[in-house]
């Protein structure tokens, strides 16, 4: 659900204040560019130095979504920001991040972050989801689109990201920092590069180019063809609904084409 994003100075006094009391007195706060779902997303500037502060109201639905994303925190490899806090009080909930001073990933094909983003996603697939974080599981997340009988494929113990919109990724000097774990997910490693896939053909990347680079993860050349074929089904079942759900925004019918050629792309005949 998005929502449109207030900045710094908005949040009641007593909210600002426990902020303060973890960061020091703030400077300075400026609303950063990309994503819908934050109420507040800000770069500060205080006596303890940068922080980057993302929230939203304590009701809102994506609450539980933010609560996820601090309790993996913890758990992520190096190329995703430090959480440094989790704040909850008087109808709002913080999280304060180090800060990634850096710009949101290019997709395009021939673009220089392409190898910094596999890089990122190479150091991702070696982390085992941890066991006592309450994650969603691959088969629970995907159980409505998997066709018949394919589910199981979806199964392992892989900590998977599942968003790689280029916003979520952002460069810094030779370096692509993960973002925004909304939905981190324990499953098949190949989940993940499988994702990317995606978000690279919206960029612009026919689909064998896509394909090309899922292939480079070892997690994906050594995945059963059934068992891509079912993600690229379920993919495309996914987008399907949620384009039907948002007629009128363009970039979500444009996945569900993706996805569709996607599913073509890896589909086996049985
Ligand atoms: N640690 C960070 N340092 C600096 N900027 C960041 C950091 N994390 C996120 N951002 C910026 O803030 C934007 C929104 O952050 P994020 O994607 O985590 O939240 P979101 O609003 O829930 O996003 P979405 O709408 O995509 O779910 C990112 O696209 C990025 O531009
Ligand atoms: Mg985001």
């Amino acid at each position: 659900m998005s929502m449109s994003r207030i900045p710094f100075e908005q949040l009641p006094a007593d909210v600002r204040q426990a902020v303060a009391d973890k960061t020091g007195a703030v400077h300075q706060a400026v609303t950063a560019p990309g994503g819908m779902n934050s109420g507040i997303a800000s770069v500060m500037e205080t006596g303890s130095g940068s922080v980057f502060v993302k929230g939203i109201p304590a009701d809102h639905p994506q609450v539980a979504a933010q609560r996820r994303e601090a309790a993996v925190a913890p758990h992520l490899p190096q190329s995703c920001p430090r959480l440094y806090w989790h704040l909850e009080l008087d109808g709002w909930s913080l999280l304060g991040y180090e800060v990634v001073d850096g710009r949101h990933a290019d997709y395009t094909p021939g673009s220089p972050d392409l190898p910094l983003v596999e890089a990122a996603l190479t150091e991702l697939q070696g982390i085992t989801a941890p066991a006592d974080v309450e994650i969603k599981d691959a088969v629970d997340r995907w159980a409505e689109y998997t066709p018949p009988g394919t589910l199981q494929h979806f199964d392992g113990d892989a900590l998977l990201h599942t968003d790689f919109a280029p916003d979520n990724v952002l460069i810094v000097g030779e370096r692509a920092r993960l973002v925004d774990w909304a939905w981190p997910t324990r499953g098949a490693a190949w989940i993940d590069p499988g994702a990317l896939a995606l978000r690279l053909m919206d960029a612009g990347h026919p689909v064998s180019s896509a394909l090309a680079v899922a292939g480079r993860f070892p997690s994906w050349s050594g995945a059963a063809p059934e068992a891509l074929a079912a993600l690229g089904a379920a993919t495309a079942a996914l987008w399907r609904e949620i384009a039907e759900e948002a007629q009128g925004e363009e970039w979500k019918q444009g996945m569900a084409r993706h996805a569709v050629a996607l599913g073509d792309a890896l589909r086996v005949d049985l």
